[in-house]
């Protein structure tokens, strides 16, 4: 039910609207958009943060959850399994069943590896699935990768490895047809080409989509590849911590049947790490866009391994989560709601920003609205502006909605709200992971021979920020850049000897830098999981 306030603040959007939808709004100036990020940003408040004691990034800032599971125990501490009883033996192991996991194990097959993939929820339960609004490709006439490039580097404020992204965008338009030529059901018109949108800070259409379930049909498709391809698939089994030769080389991984609790050692000549972000650690409190198994595992087996951590302290949070109802606080509303036409606005109807910022500064403009200039609405638990969705109807004619982007459409008539003829109130909720692993552009993780890695895992493509559809970009290129590579380089390797040595190691060094903690990790479930398995928070 509305509140009386939120009805009186309805009817002022309404009665702006046809105003607005005349006027082109004004771009904030870079050095706008430096101190709004400065003053409102997440990323840039000093509580929430934590010092790294231990590894290669030691003495870094890190949000204070993760350090937590960095700093914490081994799960393994006193009931390791012998590494060298050996259950599990193939080439290559995918840690991993979201979008990035399967689109490694596709390719490894294909190259001929044994691979295996080991997920702890369900193939598919992962952020893949719940990604909607599209994925970029510079594959129309008045575009081009080059173009793809600047936009994502500048929206990144110049952070990503140059490398990475070039290899992101120069693939971008083959890894749109070979999802299509694997079935991927995407938007098109009645001549068959496909329907392509702006998203936040892109120059051209180049966002490719299906409806806005892009992620969930996505995933759809590779998940059907693998089972079709006969890859083996162990659920509802997490790795827990990585296995090295002794030295460098990794080698395997100890898994854990969460449905047993009994250990399995897999052995590996080489090792994927898919394992998505870490939206459910909830950093500084805020609610969650992320599927219910996104806690960092990876980023802390990666650590212990050796792996150096890019820009781990940068996080998107998605300017348009839902604030209101309750029910469905923190889910995603698509960036393409914004791409139809949607304005944001305050609780006097007015316009607060352009509606296609990219996500840090559209957040941050949020934040500071309901903030310090509390223009927000009121919603019993918080607070939430407008996105005048409306607006889509009147632009896109009637039925836009409804064709374009039909799960919000459904989200919402759930809770009696008709995005059609009623705005929806938003606020910015915790969504991706813009750090994680340092790879090279093979996709093998910088210092640990044996290790790849891809996905949202991985930090440094995106720089400190990153683009609507780039995600759902990046699983497919470097998955299958992951896989390719990592079934190459199994050719060249005998197995290897299985040991937790550096793990031990790891140990001692906490020890040594003054660190104790009772929490173990890898945090596998969230807190508040009927089974959370006693994690850092
Ligand atoms: O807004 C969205 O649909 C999310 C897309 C993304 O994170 O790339």
């Amino acid at each position: 039910m509305l509140t009386p306030e939120m009805t009186e603040s309805i009817k002022k959007v309404e009665e702006t609207r046809a105003q607005r939808m005349q006027c082109e709004p004004v771009r904030m100036s870079a050095a706008e958009k430096d101190a709004l990020l400065k003053q409102y940003h997440p990323d840039y408040r000093d509580k929430g943060f934590t010092e790294i004691a231990v590894g290669p990034n030691r003495g870094q800032k890190v949000p204070a959850e993760l350090g937590a599971l960095l700093h914490a125990e081994s799960r393994l501490k006193g009931h390791a399994p012998d590494p060298e009883q050996i259950d599990i033996d193939v080439d290559v192991l995918v840690i991993g069943g979201g979008g990035a996991g399967a689109a490694a194990a596709i390719e490894a097959h294909r190259a001929g590896a044994k691979v295996m993939i080991v997920t702890k929820l369900r193939i598919g339960d992962a952020n893949t699935m719940m990604a909607e609004g599209g994925i970029q490709a510079a594959d129309q006439e008045n575009d081009s990768p080059m173009q793809h490039y600047l936009d994502a580097f500048g929206g990144g404020h110049f952070a990503a490895k140059p490398e990475l992204l070039r290899k992101l965008v120069m693939e971008a338009p083959e890894a749109i047809l070979w999802l299509n030529e694997l079935g991927v059901m995407f938007d098109k018109d009645e001549n068959g080409r496909m329907i392509t949108t702006h998203g936040g800070g892109t120059s051209r259409k180049r966002m490719h989509a299906c409806k806005d379930y892009s992620g969930a049909e996505i995933m759809r498709t590779l998940r059907d590849e693998v089972l079709n391809l006969g890859i083996p698939v162990m659920e509802f089994t997490s790795a827990v911590e990585l296995c090295k030769d002794g030295h460098d080389r990794v080698t395997g991984a100890v898994l854990l049947n969460m449905e047993t609790d009994d250990y399995l050692v897999a052995r590996a000549k080489t090792v994927i790490l898919a394992t998505g972000g870490a939206g459910r650690l909830h950093y500084q409190h805020f609610p969650t866009s992320n599927h219910y198994g996104a806690t960092a595992d990876g980023l802390i087996l990666g650590y212990r391994a050796g792996a150096r951590l890019l820009y781990q302290d940068t996080i998107q949070y998605h300017p348009t989560g839902a604030a209101w109802p309750s029910q469905l606080h923190g889910s995603l509303v698509t960036e393409k709601v914004r791409s139809l036409g949607a304005m944001l606005v305050n609780r006097d109807g007015e316009v607060f920003m352009h509606p296609l910022e990219t996500r840090d500064v559209a957040a941050a403009a949020i934040i500071r609205e309901c903030g310090d200039r509390n223009k927000g609405v009121d919603t019993g638990f918080g607070s939430g502006v407008w996105l005048d969705t409306p607006m889509i109807e009147q632009i896109g004619g009637p039925g836009t909605i409804e064709k374009r982007i039909p799960a919000m459409l459904r989200m919402y008539l759930n809770y009696d709200i008709d995005m059609r003829t009623q705005p929806i109130l938003v606020y910015p909720t915790l969504h991706y992971q813009n750090g994680g692993l340092d790879i090279a552009e093979d996709s093998s993780v910088n210092g640990v021979p044996g290790l790849f890695a891809a996905g949202e895992v991985v930090g440094g493509i995106h720089g400190r920020n990153r683009l609507m559809g780039n995600s759902l970009l990046d699983i497919i290129v470097f998955g299958r850049n992951a896989g390719k590579a990592a079934a190459a380089a199994a050719k060249e390797t005998a197995p290897g000897k299985l040991s937790l040595d550096h793990v031990a190691a790891y140990a001692k060094e906490l020890e040594a830098a003054g660190v104790h903690s009772e929490a173990v990790s890898p945090l596998l479930l969230p807190a508040y999981a009927r089974h959370s398995r006693g994690g850092a928070q």
